[in-house]
């Protein structure tokens, strides 16, 4: 069977960990779109794994595929597959033959559009998600199969180099120096790509992802697909613009691995929520607390309210809210329900993985956005327009705080040693969802979860 683990947020709700504790039972980890976009951590025997590309399960000797809804970055896989090996462990990573293949001018290009956009901009890893998934849909992409025949590659870089570079120097009229300008030179494009198509043949990786893991499937093994990223971040169904170039919901996971819906919805479909907000980049969030310049929409540095800016820089810091790359403060705000509610439904929830319950610890009290004031009426999901989002002001209802405790010794005991106000606010969650809790995360490592479900043992 398939179990399914999407972001039910913003991204960054501990995916990576929710695949760490399920993935045990299963015998192979898949992704199913977005690529080295993604930062999912997995924290095993006082280790901390950060993995952008390669499927969570890698850490735990599982098979990790990445799917052909992907994108592909054979430099960062090589080089993460190379840092996991130099940690001791052995990564059987493969990769679909459908996977589009992420190049240098992609990347060069997302900086670029980036800058063009100003107040458009989504604040994107730069990684080049965009540029490729756009090429994917322009039919004007290269595939990871593309790379392993010379002649075919060949042809397509021909083809597309030149657009790209027109675009960059013509259309952006950017002077292209150094690595940019080998990013779209074909000779040194077509030797480069040539030479990770022959390493990906030699190492055996490539696949054919659907027939890959149907075969799986029908000889028992149970399949874990991991999302990246999180709904409202999804094209289709998040805060467009302010989005990734992907499908994170769990339509996805069919689409995105060549499984058929009817596989996947056989399956479980676990949202991960992160028991308040985090948020890196722009767009509207009714209940967030503070700002970050820059990224909150007319933030100036205060939002004028001390009390607030300060519960907002505790969260921060108990949750670690500060990119890891840029050290740069991470948006947060109380956990917003009507996005969870949209969530919950664009990916028909099983059951619910919450997480970080222990980051809230120690407040005097907690609050959710139960709903929201849209125009003079009470509405309980998301708008359509990311314009009426911002019009929404958030409807409050808060619970009692729960103390600070040995979250350790709470995970061995199970549900019943949760602080009772935590217990209150995870089943006001799971009422409002309509889905059960099957994990609480009180900490980083798979050891602190309380497990409720464990969906492979039925
Ligand atoms: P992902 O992108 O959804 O996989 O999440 P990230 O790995 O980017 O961010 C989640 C962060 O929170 C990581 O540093 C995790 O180790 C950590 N984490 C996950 N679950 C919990 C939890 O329940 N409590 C605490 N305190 N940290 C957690
Ligand atoms: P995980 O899998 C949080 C955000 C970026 C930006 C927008 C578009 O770790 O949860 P992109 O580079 O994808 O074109 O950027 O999406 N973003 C994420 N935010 N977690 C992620 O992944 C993200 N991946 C992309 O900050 O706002
Ligand atoms: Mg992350």
């Amino acid at each position: 069977m398939t179990v399914t683990i999407v972001g039910s947020q913003l991204g960054d709700e501990g995916k990576g960990g929710v695949v760490d504790l399920y993935g045990d039972a299963a015998d192979v980890v898949a992704r199913y779109q977005g690529g080295d976009n993604a930062g999912h951590t997995v924290v095993y025997d006082d280790e901390t794994y950060k993995l952008s590309l390669v499927p969570s399960g890698a850490v735990r000797g599982k098979i990790g595929v990445l799917g052909n809804g992907c994108v592909v970055n054979p430099e960062t896989l090589f080089d993460e597959l190379d840092q996991l090996r130099e940690r001791g462990l052995e990564p059987d990573v493969r990769v679909g033959e459908r996977a589009h293949v992420i190049l240098p001018y992609h990347r060069v290009l997302d900086g670029i559009e980036e800058d063009e956009k100003a107040d458009l901009a989504a604040g994107t890893t730069k990684r080049g998600i965009g540029p490729t998934y756009e090429d994917k849909m322009g039919r004007r992409g290269i595939r990871i199969g593309d790379l392993l025949e010379p002649a075919v590659l060949r042809e397509r870089l021909e083809y597309v180099v030149p657009q790209k570079r027109a675009l960059a120097e013509s259309v952006f009229g950017v002077t292209l120096e150094g690595d940019a300008e080998r990013a779209f030179d074909v000779d040194h494009l077509f030797e480069t790509y040539r030479d990770y198509g022959e390493r990906l043949a030699d190492e055996g990786m490539t696949v054919d992802c659907g027939t890959f893991l149907q075969e799986r499937i029908d000889d028992g093994e149970n399949v874990l697909l991991e999302g990246a990223q999180g709904t409202s971040i999804d094209i289709d169904h998040g805060i467009y613009p302010y989005v990734t170039s992907s499908n994170p919901t769990a339509g996805a996971a069919a689409v995105g691995t060549g499984l058929g819906p009817t596989v996947v919805g056989q399956g479980e479909v676990i949202g991960i929520v992160k028991a308040y907000l985090s948020r890196v980049g722009t767009g509207p969030l009714p209940t967030e607390l503070g700002g970050v310049e820059g990224q909150t929409p007319e933030y100036d540095g205060h939002s004028g309210d001390d009390a607030e800016e300060e519960l907002a820089t505790y969260i921060r810091d108990e949750g670690g809210e500060y990119g890891t790359v840029t050290g740069r403060p991470r948006r947060v705000g109380w956990l917003d329900i009507p996005m969870l509610r949209h969530a919950a439904r664009a990916s028909g929830f099983t059951g619910l993985a919450v997480n970080h319950i222990d980051v809230l610890a120690g407040l005097e009290e907690v609050k959710v956005g139960h709903s929201y004031e849209f125009d003079g009426e009470e509405i309980f999901t998301v708008p359509p327009t990311t314009e009426k989002w911002g019009r929404c002001e958030a409807t409050y209802r808060t619970f009692d705080g729960w103390p600070d405790v040995d979250w350790d010794a709470v995970a061995d005991e199970g549900y019943e040693a949760i602080p009772e106000n935590a217990r209150t606010y995870l089943e006001y969650l799971a009422d409002e969802l309509d889905a059960p809790l099957y994990a609480i995360g009180v900490g980083p490592s798979r050891e602190a979860t309380v497990v409720l479900e464990s969906p492979y043992d039925g």
